[in-house]
């Protein structure tokens, strides 16, 4: 048996469209052991609890990148969920539940994979490698594609930041929310959001929250996607009064995440609770140690 605890992440961080992302201390622990049933999954909705769970098909494109497939392995796979992670939230969910099955597959039956190659394997199914990097690796991560691998890097973050999820009743969808995006931008708003996603690694690395303050402005996707989030503006302004320095999109929605120097959980859940909808608002220390296999 396996055990696999995966953190959840954020991606973008407002200017770093499908690059940047940090992980943060929010949690599923998912465990993978031999049984004698072909699958077996439990602790997920019952829409999730078959072949077509993202644990599953990570676990069986390890197997297959490695020339093995599940049923020449003998016995089938029991999945245990325990999931911490929002779903629908754009907190890292689905990167989660990849990294997780791919992880498992490679220690449970030998195959000899490395982490980028297993990075690599999920990235392939999700589609961009945002918040994949930080679940495997940890921390504040970039990271992108090339011919299919990814590259990636990571970066400090200042012990003085305090980082917020802000997260509503309500779900967004990730396929609705590119859908929205524009398919060109103008020169200069690429310009503006290349300058700002290079100051906002410098500003979470050395705690600076004024640069902070400007580095998380972005033109690319939140001025699009703030539409799908019922009270959007409002509950940016009721962040930026409590003193978040830091206010933007997690990943495509529907939480936001916000960064401050100072302890403002109050400050929001007090400036939140008249918004339209419900919004919770939940402390996150920043993960720096990313996928860990836990018992074995
Ligand atoms: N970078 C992705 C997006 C993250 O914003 O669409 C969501 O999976």
């Amino acid at each position: 048996m396996v055990t696999v605890t995966v953190p959840a992440t954020s991606a973008n961080l407002g200017p770093g469209f499908d690059t940047l992302g940090i992980a943060l201390g929010l949690y599923n622990r998912i465990s993978f052991e031999e049984t004698d049933a072909e699958l077996e999954i439990t602790g997920c909705p019952p829409q999730y609890a078959n072949g077509d769970n993202l644990a599953v098909l990570a676990f069986d494109a390890a197997l297959e990148a490695a020339g093995k497939k599940r049923k020449d392995c003998g016995k089938g796979l029991r999945i245990g969920i325990q999931a911490d992670i929002p779903v629908s939230r754009g907190l890292g969910s689905s990167a989660a539940m990849l990294a997780a099955g791919a992880i498992a597959a490679n220690r449970l039956y030998n195959c000899g994979l490395d982490n980028d190659s297993l990075l690599a394997i999920c990235c392939s199914i999700e589609g961009h490698p945002d918040n994949l990097a930080p679940a495997f690796l940890g921390g504040l991560t970039a990271a992108f594609m090339k011919d299919g691998v990814p590259i990636t890097a990571r970066f400090t973050v200042s012990e003085t930041l305090r980082f917020y999820a802000l997260v509503p009743a309500f779900e967004t969808s990730t396929a609705e929310a590119r859908a929205v995006l524009p398919k060109t931008v103008p020169f200069g708003d690429a310009v503006f959001n290349v300058s700002r996603a290079v100051m906002l690694i410098k500003a979470l690395e050395t705690g600076d929250t004024e640069l902070l303050k400007e580095a998380c402005e972005d033109r690319l996707h939140q001025p699009w996607r703030k539409a799908l989030l019922f009270g959007y503006d409002r509950v940016k302004q009721a962040a930026l009064s409590s003193g978040a320095s830091g206010f933007m999109i997690s990943g495509s929605g529907s939480a936001c995440l916000c960064v401050s120097a100072a302890d403002i959980g109050q400050n929001l859940a007090r400036g939140l609770s008249g918004a339209e909808r419900e919004w919770k608002v939940i402390p996150l220390e920043v993960d720096r140690q990313g996928a860990r296999v836990d018992k074995e």
